[in-house]
């Protein structure tokens, strides 16, 4: 579904990933784990045209995207939710909502859409009017991803969705995205809960440096090299 190959990018000229091999199956689950600073937010942020991208070629779904811009690749089908809760605190949830809309045309189907992400979270139906300020940790990242869903993609991209939750809430919000694959979303997920994100994913990278350090299943944790990556060789 998604094929990168030799991938090259960064920040202008600062050059970040440095010749990335990376594909996601169709309905597969994805996980990119790896010590800070590896790179992983910037390569969902180069799949979502947010870098800068020096070589390399990006196809999903047959089609070269590594041109597109960010709002032609969520018409292509992909939605991005970056790393940190980024709802707009000062706007009710269903405002939220509506922002993640903002590239559809067609108000028949957003209106589907949000009716559709109000019976998957009745807690967002529950609190539509409310400002997002007043969200838990854990309602504001279900609201990130509500908002993303809304623009009814088949590849989700998330950066560490369960960074700073509750045990709790971080337990639910992996049933959440558990639950978004299984009706058919394929997901990238980066996470820091390593232990968690393999479990879940049906495939494992391991990002250091800018380059893929290892690729793996669900086993991957038990590889010799993950001491050295983590912590360099101790
Ligand atoms: N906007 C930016 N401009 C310049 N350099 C950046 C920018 N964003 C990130 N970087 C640099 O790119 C490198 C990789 O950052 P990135 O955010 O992709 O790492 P990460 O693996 O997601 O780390 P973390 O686990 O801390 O989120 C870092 O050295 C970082 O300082
Ligand atoms: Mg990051």
């Amino acid at each position: 579904m998604l094929n990168i190959t030799n991938l090259k990018s960064g920040y202008n000229k600062l050059e970040i990933l440095k010749g990335i091999n990376f594909q996601v199956q169709p309905n597969e689950i994805v996980a990119i784990i790896g010590p800070n600073g590896a790179g992983k937010s910037t390569l969902l942020k180069s799949i979502f045209n947010l870098c800068t991208i020096s070589s390399g070629k990006l196809i999903f779904k047959d089609k070269n995207i590594t041109k597109l811009k960010t709002h032609e690749l969520i018409s292509e089908g992909i939605s991005y939710v970056p790393q940190g809760r980024q709802v707009f605190n000062n706007l009710s949830v269903k405002e939220n909502l509506e922002m993640g809309a903002y590239t559809m045309r067609d108000k028949a189907v957003i209106q589907r859409n949000l009716t559709d992400v109000f019976t998957k979270f009745p807690i967002l139906k529950e609190k539509q009017d409310d400002y997002a300020f007043t969200l838990s940790g854990g309602q504001q990242q279900i609201l990130a991803i509500a908002r993303a869903l809304i623009q009814n993609p088949q590849l989700l991209l998330l950066d560490e969705p369960s960074l700073g939750l509750s045990p709790k809430a971080m337990k639910e919000i992996f049933k959440i995205i558990k639950k978004i694959n299984q009706e058919g979303v394929s997901i990238i997920i980066v996470e820091q809960n390593a232990k968690q994100a393999v479990e879940l994913a049906h495939t494992t990278y391991i990002l250091e440096d800018g380059k893929i350090a290892l690729k793996g299943d669900k086993d991957i944790l038990k590889n010799k090299k993950i001491n050295d990556i983590y912590f360099g060789g101790r």
